[in-house]
């Protein structure tokens, strides 16, 4: 039995940092265990341009503790109004790596999001021409769809006739959460990928409502059914390129998710690497870890591979009730659980 395990430093490849005090609160999470992340630009006001991104990146950098290696990935809020300029000319400088396509309403501070694809049209033409990644947050919005089957609805009247119209674009489609999420990605091209996130390896739709209403199990995407997560478990753990990590850690204040309206999103940064690697082992695939935690997504984005290797060690993991962050607490993934692994450093 394998006891240590040592494999390059991972990324995260979806994270909501947040801003401000939240922002100081739980970037130490994330830089602790990752080398970069892409991180989501759904702050108020969204991240829709080069000098946002640019003072963003200052904030972030700003707030890593002293003496962690830390490099976060910018990501344009695409509206509407997104001059398609202004994205060719933030990837040509290395300002944003990725463009994020939320639709309108799909998720937190969404509401500026791009309320039909065709509006954004001339953007995805530059994208497509100069090879730069859109991250897209697949889900449809509209009322009448069953809000479980959101990802499904999207993939059959967005994503796939936008990759019909555009072969060429680079797509992750984000934190999927379906089988049909998983076979779209398997049978597209080499040109779009996906990001899985630990909860949904975990959780079926059941941890939501198991005894009463569980707030901290939710998030968007919501989970789903138990074939889906197994379907996510066989992607995740089968060593295909075309899957790789991103968290979505999304943390919100305990008090803003145990509420009357709770806010969408799980905070899984602080023992995320834990997280994922129960799943590897649970399915007899460490050996397919370093691939999805590591290898996989600067492949896909076109980056170097991080030099630098971590070592998770066979070890009691408990994680805490609560960890306190910007005045309040954030309930972590797997609050009061004991994971098998252990992050060393
Ligand atoms: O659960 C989620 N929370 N899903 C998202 O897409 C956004 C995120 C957030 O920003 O809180
Ligand atoms: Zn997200």
């Amino acid at each position: 039995m394998t006891d240590s395990l040592t494999i390059r430093r991972p990324d995260d490849w979806h994270v909501h940092l947040r801003d401000g005090a939240m922002l100081e609160a739980v970037v130490e999470h994330t830089a602790r265990q990752f080398a970069r992340a892409i991180v989501m630009p759904n702050l108020t006001p969204p991240v829709t341009d080069i000098a946002l991104a640019s003072a963003y990146r200052k904030r972030i950098l700003a707030a890593v503790p002293d003496g962690m290696d830390f490099t976060p990935l910018m990501t344009c809020y695409l509206t509407d109004n997104t001059d398609p300029e202004e994205v060719r000319r933030g990837f040509a400088e290395g300002v944003f790596t990725a463009a994020k396509l939320y639709p309108a309403g799909a998720t937190t501070n969404s509401a500026s999001g791009v309320t039909d694809v065709a509006n954004i049209r001339g953007v995805l033409e530059v994208m497509a021409e100069i090879g730069m990644v859109l991250c897209v947050h697949g889900e449809v919005t509209h009322a009448d769809v069953d809000i479980f089957d959101r990802e499904t609805v999207f993939i059959e009247r967005v994503l796939a006739p936008l990759l019909r119209e555009l072969p060429q674009l680079k797509v992750v489609f984000e934190h999927i959460t379906s089988e049909e999420g998983v076979q779209f990605v398997e049978s597209a091209g080499e040109n779009v990928a996906a990001t899985i996130t630990p909860q949904h390896l975990h959780i079926n739709r059941n941890a939501m409502l198991e005894g009463g209403m569980r707030p901290h199990a939710y998030c968007l995407p919501v989970a789903k059914r138990e074939k889906h997560r197994l379907a996510l478990r066989r992607a995740a753990t089968a060593g295909s390129a075309k899957f790789f990590l991103g968290t979505d850690s999304a943390p919100h204040a305990k008090e803003a998710k145990e509420s009357a309206c709770g806010c969408a999103g799980i905070f899984n940064a602080p023992f995320a690497l834990e997280s994922y690697l129960a799943v590897f082992e649970e399915e007899g695939a460490i050996d397919a870890f370093e691939g999805f935690a590591s290898e996989h997504g600067p492949r896909f984005y076109n980056l170097p591979q991080n030099e630098a290797r971590i070592t998770l060690e066979r070890a009691d993991c408990a994680v805490p009730a609560q960890i306190a962050a910007d005045g309040t607490q954030l309930v972590p993934f797997h609050a009061e659980e004991t994971l098998r692994w252990r992050f060393a450093g």
